[in-house]
């Protein structure tokens, strides 16, 4: 049986705030037999022994639609063997493990044997090309990658002789040929590997994770989690997702994304509860299969997502999801990353016969911050309220629309509909301790005791919170955050290219798809040909994921005093809106009012 502080009951909203805090919340975990926290250690050995190693910790549904079940004892051997691996090829604690790998078990045995050796793990998104894969490894000092053997050859291969760190690469599908030089087979390694290990002794604050994020100007920002994130991921699994003993969860996140991560792995294998990992790529009968075959009975998942089976439902308009698939199991949507639109809520309440709750959190807070409660009725379009220990408020702002910090100290703006930034009193465990080699960064996160999330939200009298936009310049595309620098940086990579400058276009279905804007050097002139030959080059060297699927070229493209490209101002061209009218600019969900000439605080 599964211990009753492993899954506990829910209460109700309030009286859950009211009476719930870290601290005793701890006693939740089993922490590690000589005393610290180890995420691995959490999401599999204590199961083992609580008696429930034969559970199925997850069902894995290949591309082609079979699925493979693994026991959480399946899962600690194949973790373990991954970890003896890492000391066999003398990685050092500390040193990082990435892995460039879609929904494959392959996957779960090496995020749970690194995190368990005590090795620091980085998902990458196999929509990367190759020179955002290169420029994170770097950044990151990758020492060991695990990928596939297509993805390495059109990944990695190009860029390899650009990462000295990266010391050793293992295939997860070597196959019957000669394997690429300086690459490993991941199954025979693992089947040379023992099958017991101990896991490391880690504690709260040693690093696990590092996720890499986006920001307005500069590098990739590799946030940094610790072990101690793991009561986060757990509680908040509980309260936001409502997981509980005997539940199948799916969540169709990218695990090269903290969602993937948080939730995808960690949360919901902490509680014990059965994981749906399904290999496909999004097809909406593929989807509602899935959610019917498996009965799945919490399924998290995105607006984007959502917005697409709108689109497409199955048989035509007439048919409606329940009509042909058995979705009765079914108990719990969550959504998360973009603002979910009401039609979405209430496309959920017809389609699937229940409505989509919205949660909010980023890359950097590690784990849901704020959600709408199972046990609440649904308000469409607002994202809930703070979690239990969870502590926000709306920060007054000035015109640049970052909270204002007078001698150190800020303001809350208390008035009901009042617009500001959100911000998270610093307290909570999942919250990142870091950016990677980027202190300053990091610091300028942090005022009077809160963590500003540079989101734009307002509160209503209930203490229910409502999106309004992002204060920078990054684009929220099917809820990957896209840095625009780093487009830009890759188009100027072109002889033709002088200047770019990239932004979010409204999207219906993606919320906004990358367009950028191209300033042509002299010799050359605009035409079909050179964009359609720019947009290639952009999308080999970024992958389909960050590459702009728009180019319009501009001879002048409007700057700053200081010479920057105005974002905000090819935004507001863009939209049709007057340059100057900054309160329409934010509506456009990843719009912003910041001066193109402010740094960038984050
Ligand atoms: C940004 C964080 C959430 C984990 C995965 C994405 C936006 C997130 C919502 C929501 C409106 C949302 C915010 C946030 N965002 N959730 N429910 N409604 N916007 O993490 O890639 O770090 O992105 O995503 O702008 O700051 P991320």
């Amino acid at each position: 049986m599964m211990s009753p502080s492993v899954s506990p009951v829910m209460p109700d909203y309030d009286s859950a705030r009211a009476t719930f805090n870290w601290q005793q919340a701890r006693a939740r975990l089993a922490g590690l037999p000589g005393g610290g926290v180890n995420i691995g250690y959490e999401a599999i050995d204590r199961h083992l022994l609580e008696g429930i190693g034969e559970h199925v910790a997850l069902r894995c549904i290949s591309r082609e639609g079979t699925t493979t079940t693994l026991t959480f004892a399946q899962l600690a051997d194949l973790s373990s063997r991954f970890a003896n691996t890492l000391d066999a090829l003398d990685v050092a604690r500390g040193e990082s493990v990435f892995t460039l790998l879609g929904r494959c078990p392959e996957l779960y045995a090496t995020v749970l044997g690194t995190l368990r050796a005590g090795r620091v793990l980085c998902p990458l998104f196999t929509a990367f090309g190759p020179e955002p894969v290169r420029l994170r490894m770097d950044l990151g000092e990758a020492r060991v990658l695990v990928t596939t053997r297509a993805l390495y050859d059109k990944k990695v291969a190009p860029v390899r002789a650009r990462l000295p760190d990266l010391r050793q690469v293992l295939i997860t599908d070597p196959g019957d040929g000669p394997l690429p030089v300086g690459t490993s087979s991941l199954p025979e390694l693992m089947a040379a590997a023992p099958c017991d290990f101990t896991v490391a002794a880690t504690d709260t604050a040693d690093l696990a994770l590092l996720h890499f994020t986006s920001g307005t100007t500069g590098s990739p920002k590799g946030a940094m989690h610790n072990h101690g994130a793991v009561l986060a991921h757990q509680v908040t699994a509980a309260y936001a997702l409502d997981l509980r003993e005997g539940d199948v969860f799916w969540c169709t996140a990218d695990p090269g994304w903290v969602t993937g991560m948080s939730y995808g792995i960690i949360g919901p294998l902490t509680l014990g509860v059965t994981t749906v990992v399904d290999a496909g790529d999004f097809e909406p009968r593929r989807w509602f299969t899935v959610l019917a075959r498996e009965r799945v009975t919490v399924w998290y998942t995105a607006p984007t997502a959502l917005r697409m089976l709108m689109r497409s439902t199955p048989g035509g308009d007439a048919v409606t999801p329940r009509e042909e698939y058995d979705l009765s199991a079914l108990r719990f949507v969550a959504s998360v990353g973009e603002p979910l639109n009401p039609e979405a809520v209430r496309w959920g309440e017809e389609a699937l016969g229940l409505p989509v709750h919205d949660t909010w959190w980023q890359t950097e807070t590690g784990a849901i911050m704020i959600a709408g409660f199972a046990a609440d009725p649904v308000r469409p379009g607002s994202m809930g309220r703070p979690l239990p220990g969870v502590e926000a408020a709306v920060l007054e702002c000035g015109n640049d629309d970052r909270a204002t910090v007078t001698n150190g100290h800020v303001r809350i703006a208390e008035a009901p509909g009042a617009r500001g930034e959100l911000a998270l009193r610093v307290g909570w465990p999942s919250m990142f301790c870091g950016y990677l080699h980027d202190r300053r960064r990091y610091e300028a996160c942090f005022a009077d005791g809160w963590y500003l999330t540079g989101d734009l939200v307002t509160r209503d009298a209930d203490g229910w919170y409502w999106f309004v936009g992002r204060s920078d310049d990054v684009i929220k595309s099917a809820g990957h955050l896209i840095g625009p620098f780093e487009v830009e940086s890759a188009l100027m990579e072109h002889p033709a290219v002088a200047e770019a400058g990239v932004i979010g276009r409204p999207d219906a279905v993606a919320g906004a798809v990358v367009k950028a804007f191209v300033s042509l050097r002299a010799e050359y002139t605009a035409g079909e040909e050179l964009r359609r030959e720019l947009l290639a080059f952009a999308r080999k060297r970024l992958g389909s994921a960050v590459a702009p699927r728009e180019i319009e070229f501009e001879p002048d493209l409007p700057r700053t005093r200081s010479g920057k490209v105005m974002r905000r101002l090819l935004r507001a061209r863009e939209l049709g809106l007057p340059a100057g009218d900054l309160s329409s600019l934010q509506t456009s969900g990843n719009a912003s009012d910041r001066s193109g000439e402010s740094e960038d605080r984050r």
